[in-house]
């Protein structure tokens, strides 16, 4: 996607074909800063910190990291330290499980002489596998907007409600939930986002709000909970949401509150769907309320809202009385009940273990 008419990922290789560098995206949308990866110890940080997240990028990043890992020290030991490593920063989102066990089985049975170069190979496909995914992602959700277009009247814009950041922010490019409408703005289509402004962290207000503003969609910020008033007075024409973790049978976890989003367009008869990469399908769970792992982030992070100061300066500030007790569930999972599809790179099925099955024949297995 572009940032002032210039071309960028959200990742990719400096000159010297070893340093990675990513967006820091705990700096937006107050500032562009870049960020220089050049050790496993760096990778694990910048994913633990939330300088970079979004399932799809997680998983990219944790590929990276394996490979720096492998150019810091390329033995079996290494490769067992970095893959457990990584997995232990983010519980939630599944692509970092499916990118580190991908390559510790294609480094394993290598030679460590040849480790580094294919380690670095396999993270640079995993990357452009992302890019394809969500462009192919995009091309099927364009189609649902299209429907919601042709149900308008004439001069009518479709309205999108979103939650978090599933934009190209999230992925290496295009972004899952958003990549539809990515295309629907290119292709001349009147589209409209809600963005929510996604408490705690406010991914929606501040890193959905600026790539949208970046490439010229029209989008307005709401409170967290306007979507079901939106909802009732016809505001809304479809909701597109994105996931760090679905079940086999179509249990979307995503970022809190997208759970409330989905019982408010099912009482309101709002279609709601989820951008759902392969690669953030877990095989090997059914029951997704249940079984997927909800990440707790620091307490902090719902006692004090951080922004940026009439000066300029960025100030965090408390917002609840000392000593007050706080939860932070970073994550919920919808049910697949109230799920009116899911929009996968091979096409929109029905949230079931059945749709994905039909898309998806050789996960059987996991039926
Ligand atoms: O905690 P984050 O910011 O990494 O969570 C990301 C989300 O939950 C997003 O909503 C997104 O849909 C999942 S990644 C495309």
């Amino acid at each position: 996607m572009r940032i002032d008419g210039k071309p960028y990922r959200t990742i990719w290789l400096a000159a010297d074909g070893r340093t990675v560098e990513v967006i820091d995206q705990t700096r937006l949308p107050h500032a562009f800063e870049i960020r220089a990866l050049g050790t496993l110890d760096d990778a694990v940080a910048v994913i633990r910190d939330m300088i970079i997240r979004g399932a799809p990028l997680i998983g990219a990043t944790a590929g990276y990291g394996m490979a720096l890992a492998m150019a810091e020290d390329s033995s079996d030991a290494m490769l067992s330290r970095a893959h457990d490593r990584l997995m232990t920063t983010r519980p939630t989102a599944v692509n970092l499980r499916w990118a580190l066990d991908d390559l510790r089985h294609l480094l394993l049975p290598l030679p460590t002489d040849q480790r580094v170069t294919a380690a670095y190979a396999r993270a640079d496909e995993i990357c452009a596998g992302d890019v394809a995914i969500c462009a192919s992602i995009g091309r099927h959700g364009l189609r649902l907007i299209e429907v919601a277009q042709r149900r308008k009247k004439p001069g009518e814009r479709v309205n999108i409600l979103t939650h978090c950041n599933a934009g190209w922010l999230a992925t290496v490019d295009w972004g899952t939930a958003m990549a539809p409408v990515y295309m629907a703005h290119d292709q001349g289509l009147d589209v409209h986002v809600w963005v929510d402004e996604t408490r705690p962290r406010n991914q929606g207000a501040s890193l959905t709000a600026w790539e949208l503003g970046k490439h010229g969609v029209p989008h307005t910020v709401i409170a967290d909970n306007t979507g079901g008033h939106l909802m009732q007075h016809g505001m809304v024409d479809l909701c597109i949401v994105g996931t760090d973790r679905t079940s086999r049978r179509g249990d979307v976890g995503n970022k809190i509150g997208t759970y409330l989003k989905a019982l408010a367009a099912r009482d309101n008869g709002v279609p709601f769907y989820a951008a759902v990469p392969s690669p953030s399908i877990d095989w090997t769970l059914d029951d997704g309320v249940r079984d997927i792992p909800i990440e707790q982030r620091d307490g902090a992070e719902v006692s004090r809202v951080t922004g940026r100061l009439a000066n300029g300066a960025i100030a965090s500030v408390e917002i609840v009385p000392a000593g007050t007790a706080v939860a932070n569930y970073a994550f919920d999972v919808t049910p697949a009940r109230l799920i009116s599809g899911l929009i996968t790179e091979r096409g929109v099925c029905e949230a079931s273990a059945a749709g994905l099955l039909s898309l998806f024949p050789e996960h059987a297995w996991a039926a």
